[in-house]
């Protein structure tokens, strides 16, 4: 994966998605997870994982955070960062880098590990030749 060293401008977004990650509702997998979005306006949306008993339904903390910011007329953003209990970095699954890439475009994906590391990445390299609007349009 190629990453990129973290400086401290998204220390205060990676603390917002630690304490977002303390709001999971995980009772089936038990791993927690917190994702914080920052919107070019500098204001940031929290989201967490939420876990339904038919688990398919189960929504990750990094949509939870971009539906919550869209659902508030939030369109432009600048990175989202993604914290977990795990050791390594947790980076966002194929349903939420679809939906990242669509409603956010190529912002910093912030990652840290459960060790207090944290590397930033694009996410267009998250998601090499995605299917998006331009596909809708032709
Ligand atoms: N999960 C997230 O919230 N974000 C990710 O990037 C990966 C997975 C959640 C979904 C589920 O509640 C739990 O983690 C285990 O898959």
């Amino acid at each position: 994966m190629k990453v990129k060293r973290h400086d401290d401008k998204y220390s205060g977004l990676i603390k917002a998605a630690v304490r977002a990650k303390n709001r999971s509702y995980s009772p089936y997998s038990k791993f927690r997870v917190g994702a914080a979005l920052l919107t070019s306006s500098g204001k940031i949306y929290t989201g967490c994982n939420i876990e339904s008993s038919s688990f398919s339904l189960t929504i990750c903390a990094e949509r939870t955070a971009l539906f919550k910011a869209v659902s508030e007329s939030q369109k432009r953003f600048k990175a989202i960062a993604i914290a977990s209990d795990a050791k390594d970095f947790i980076s966002p699954c194929g349903a939420c880098r679809q939906v990242i890439l669509d409603l956010a475009g190529n912002i910093d994906v912030v990652l840290s590990n459960g060790k207090g590391s944290t590397t930033v990445i694009k996410m267009a390299n998250l998601l090499p030749l995605p299917f998006d609007d331009r596909e809708l349009r032709q």
